[in-house]
């Protein structure tokens, strides 16, 4: 048994996610984490909402509240849908948090031990109306690369290049939308990530088994030469800059910037959780703690790797202390919307709520898993989903499950039959499954979710295949024995399907379970011999024959969400 700790990127705190955002990072790792549970390994699995930065403030804002209220809410918006999602986090913290506050203030002030942070004075826009400066979104204008009106200070979503808000054409104020600005003078601290240069290059080359997409983006920002970046902003929301308590002369209205402190809530998480828990958190983080051997495992979008193969190392390695560093690093590309992109503000897209109002999770968390966007962006259809659900769920799993209780009820009644022995067909059977599920597995481990999905799929086809040949229907007038010992068979790879599919459907695994009345913690252990697995149910089990486990979406529901969600 190992140690496995898994986080999940930090969604940020404006607004509930998408399906696009939720294939990004919280669902993948969820499926890992329940994977490795099943395995037996000693699982932390983390998250948090990430609060501080303009998003956060203009967010609250427009709700009409302060940023303190507003995050709390949404805190709890997300931690209730990710619940109803099944995402099993350990803990869902919150990056505002006491431990955040306290760690972030200790990374800087060893850095600036260091000699990895010095104070630069840096040219900003300043809001004559507002009476202010305003980075990062806070400005908005035109993107010098693509002409776009509304490009943001911090990056434009038209072309997708980040920006410096002193680059945008026509610059107004995203508060009041005065062009009454200026550039002004402010001074900021300022991680020197040169300085790190090498020694990141050297941990990125140990890291032999990343991905290729993770290791292809952090290899573009190394061989550009990491920059030295600003760490603190003109903002009132955040983390103040100080040590030890001491507010730093000068900064009394400034905080650090949003992305160095949201990779270090990773380590605060995980500290409240141990308050909660009481628990050790150190013996997860630090490496003289006994976290050497614990294998850390990050999940995230593409847009969010260079901050984690980077900038966060250079926190963690700059501080020269033991800290765990990363060690498998996945990340994933972009689900569009129609190939487009979500918007709230657009009614463009499903969001997490949404999604639950119209199906249970489990028929999203296998649509998304089975087609998560990994080798490539993939677009979400209501179509394709539509299609997936009643092929693959409906059709293959559900109605095997379905078909084979009911038909045990009926010709034998409620409870498994104990005559008859298994023959050809099921060894046949057997030797199609062993490997598959080597296979299954393995691509589990390694996180490569599509190949892994494919081939539960499978596992599920072949179950329906084995049906077909075994055709108790048919046996049973001839040699009842036979049609019972292919009924026990088929009742056992209800079991077995149960427990495969338990990362990915955890709720429609759960049913299947209780049509034995098993417990599911008890019975989900990963099958290492399958044929072991396959004799569980001896003969004489009693069983409630399922309802039905998935229901087909219907055209007529398709057209009703197309115009309801914005599908073009
Ligand atoms: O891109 C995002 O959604 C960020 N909120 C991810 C932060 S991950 C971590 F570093 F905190
Ligand atoms: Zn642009």
């Amino acid at each position: 048994m190992s140690r496995i700790l898994i986080t999940s990127a930090l969604p940020y705190i404006n607004g509930i996610k998408h399906l696009g955002n939720l294939v990004g990072s919280m669902l993948p790792s969820d499926v890992y984490a329940r994977f490795q549970r099943q395995r037996g390994h000693e699982v932390l699995f983390l998250c948090a909402t990430d609060e501080h930065g303009t998003p956060a403030e203009l967010a609250a804002r427009a709700a009409g509240q302060t940023v303190r209220e507003y995050c709390r809410e949404q805190h709890d918006i997300q931690a209730r849908a990710g619940e109803q999602f099944g995402l099993s986090f350990d803990h869902f913290g919150r990056s505002s948090n006491a431990p955040n506050h306290k760690l972030t203030q200790h990374f800087a002030a060893v850095l600036e031990k260091n000699g990895l942070i010095e104070e630069r004075v840096d040219e900003q826009i300043y809001s004559v109306d507002d009476q202010r400066f305003l980075p990062d979104r806070y400005v908005e204008g035109t993107c010098p690369h693509c002409d776009y009106e509304k490009a943001r200070g911090d990056q434009c979503d038209n072309c997708g290049r980040l920006l410096d808000p002193i680059d945008l054409k026509n610059p107004y104020s995203a508060i009041s939308g005065s062009n009454k600005v200026e550039v002004r003078e402010t001074r900021h601290l300022y991680l020197l990530q040169s300085k790190l240069q090498d020694r990141i290059a050297d941990w990125v080359k140990s890291k032999k088994n990343w991905p290729q997409l993770t290791k292809s983006i952090a290899n573009k920002w190394l061989k550009e030469g990491l920059r030295d970046r600003s760490i603190t902003r003109d903002l009132q929301w955040g983390i103040s800059v100080e040590y030890n308590g001491e507010k730093r002369p000068g900064f009394e209205n400034k905080v650090f910037y949003v992305w160095f402190d949201a990779p270090i809530e990773y380590i605060a998480v995980t500290e409240e959780w141990a308050i909660s828990n009481n628990e050790n958190w150190e013996r997860w983080w630090r490496t003289d703690k006994g976290a050497d051997d614990v294998s850390y495992v990050q999940v995230m979008g593409k847009d969010n790797v260079a901050f984690h193969t980077v900038s966060f190392p250079c926190t963690l390695l700059g501080s020269e202390e033991p800290w765990k560093t990363v060690d498998k690093l996945k990340s994933l590309n972009w689900l569009t919307w129609y190939g487009g992109k979500f918007s709230t503000s657009e009614n463009r897209g499903i969001f997490m709520d949404q999604a639950l109002e119209l199906l249970p999770a489990d028929y999203w968390r296998w649509h998304l898993m089975a087609n998560a966007p990994e080798s490539d962006d993939a677009s979400f259809t209501l179509e394709h989903f539509a299609s997936v659900v009643n092929k693959d769920l409906a059709d293959v799993l559900g109605n095997f499950v379905n078909r084979i209780t009911r038909f045990c009820a009926a010709r034998f009644g409620e409870e498994t039959p104990s005559e008859g022995s298994y023959g050809e067909a099921e060894e046949a059977l057997l030797a199609e499954l062993e490997p598959r599920v080597a296979d299954y597995t393995a691509f589990l481990e390694e996180m490569e979710f599509r190949k892994a999905f494919t081939e539960l799929r499978a596992i599920w086809v072949a179950g329906n295949e084995y049906l077909q040949i075994a055709a108790p229907w048919t046996a049973i007038k001839k040699d009842k024995d036979r049609a019972a010992a292919s009924v026990r068979f088929a009742l056992n790879l209800i079991v077995l399907f149960a427990v495969l599919s338990r990362p990915v459907i955890p709720y429609t695994a759960d049913k299947m379970f209780a049509i034995f009345g098993l417990d599911p913690e008890e019975a989900s252990g990963w099958p290492d011999d399958i044929k072991a697995g396959l004799s569980l149910l001896k003969g004489g089990e009693k069983f409630t024959p399922a309802d039905v486990l998935f229901k087909k979406i219907e055209d007529e529901q398709v057209e009703e969400w197309r115009a309801k969600f914005g599908a073009e």
